[in-house]
């Protein structure tokens, strides 16, 4: 690592550090996108968008983020939320343990920190879902305190202007663009740095043919002064995702309510809400039904196949079989309850679920 840190400080050696700044600043000034959690520095604010816009483009959280923020405008509202309102809130971002986290993080911040969000590395980073990335954002943009916010977007930009080769996949290699930001950042104005880096990964140094010829900071930049810029970064690729297949059911009463479960507390999807699924690996078709009554206490009849449901998450892939059925036998199940199709909008479920909730509605 400190060869590595010695081999990173070399680079500056021929890189002027301060008409860098001027010129990734100026522009960010004069083109920054009018964001809504770019209003103001409301620390609270500035937390919530950036917890969103991981792993999610800033087209999708916009307004997501609205609705969020009319809901739960301050962290004395989220700290007093329900947590399944919270993720009603959440439904359709994904990564729902972000939610959970954030949440619980605000309701320490509520009690602890008599509802100021803490302006110091040590006490934010203990924050649950606090990581480093999210740490230095709202330290710089919320606070003005000079501290790096690398994500994959940051570690592009720099990983082309400064030539750095080192996988960033690997979850070390972050250290390395945090020592570089480190040695890069704005004094004065950290926050329109590290925010300036972010708006140039995705206004001109996008993944693919970045646009060099309008680029603020293209003469600082070494990738485009030996026209590598898109051989960089260097990315292993991560493990293929397994694909899980699933026969999912929705069974209708004589009242017309569906039968739904929530999901356990811990692991993927926690605590949203579902329609039963069995692990297509272990049940077929033809055994479905006898596997209803014997986890759900309900006698089902197989009525039709519905559109079946595909969806990629980041570690699998769920491919889902639905089968639509109507309930002959048992009023109270062993597991899971009846909501009438109205109520559905009042539980999170996650978008594979939501996909097949369309078909019925549709099919009304
Ligand atoms: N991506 C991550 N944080 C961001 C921010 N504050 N503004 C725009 N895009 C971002």
């Amino acid at each position: 690592m400190n060869l590595e840190i010695d081999d990173l400080y070399n680079k500056f050696q021929q890189f002027s550090i301060d008409l860098f700044q001027d010129d990734l600043i100026n522009w960010f000034q004069q083109e920054k996108r009018s964001l809504p959690w770019r209003e103001n520095q409301d620390p609270y604010r500035v937390w919530v968008s950036e917890i969103m816009l991981q792993q999610t483009k800033v087209d999708t959280v916009i307004p997501f983020y609205h609705r969020f923020m009319e809901r739960f405008p301050t962290i004395q509202a989220l700290a007093e939320a329900d947590e399944q309102d919270v993720l009603k809130a959440w439904e359709g971002l994904g990564y729902y343990s972000r939610a959970r986290n954030l949440q619980n993080a605000v309701r320490e911040v509520a009690t602890v920190y008599d509802g100021k969000v803490p302006a110091n590395v040590e006490e934010l980073g203990e924050l649950k879902g606090v990581g480093p990335y999210t740490k230095g954002a709202i330290l710089s943009i919320a606070y003005g305190i000079p501290q790096p916010a690398v994500d994959g977007n940051v570690m592009r930009v720099l990983s082309r202007i400064l030539f750095i080769t080192e996988d960033i996949a690997k979850p070390k290699t972050r250290k390395i663009f945090e020592a570089a930001v480190e040695k890069m950042i704005s004094q004065e104005d950290p926050s329109s740095f590290n925010q300036g880096l972010m708006e140039l990964g995705a206004l001109i140094c996008t993944p693919k043919k970045p646009a060099c010829m309008l680029c603020p900071v293209q003469e600082h930049c070494a990738a485009f002064k030996q026209g590598i810029q898109e051989e960089l970064p260097i990315k292993s690729k991560g493990k293929k995702q397994r694909t899980i297949p699933y026969l999912s059911v929705v069974a209708e009463n004589e009242k017309g309510e569906l039968l739904i479960e929530q999901r356990p507390e811990e692991g993927l999807l926690a605590s949203l809400w579902q329609f039963p699924m069995a692990d297509a690996t272990e049940v077929t078709i033809e055994q479905l039904a006898y596997w209803f009554k014997l986890e759900y206490g309900v006698e089902i009849k197989v009525e039709e196949t519905l559109m079946p449901v595909r969806h990629v998450f980041s570690h699998i892939i769920w491919e889902v079989i639905v089968l639509r059925a109507t309930v002959v036998d048992g009023e109270v199940p062993d597991k899971g309850q009846f909501v009438s199709r109205e109520d559905t909008v009042n539980y999170p479920f996650p978008v594979p679920h939501q996909k097949i909730l369309q078909q019925i509605h549709v099919s009304e």
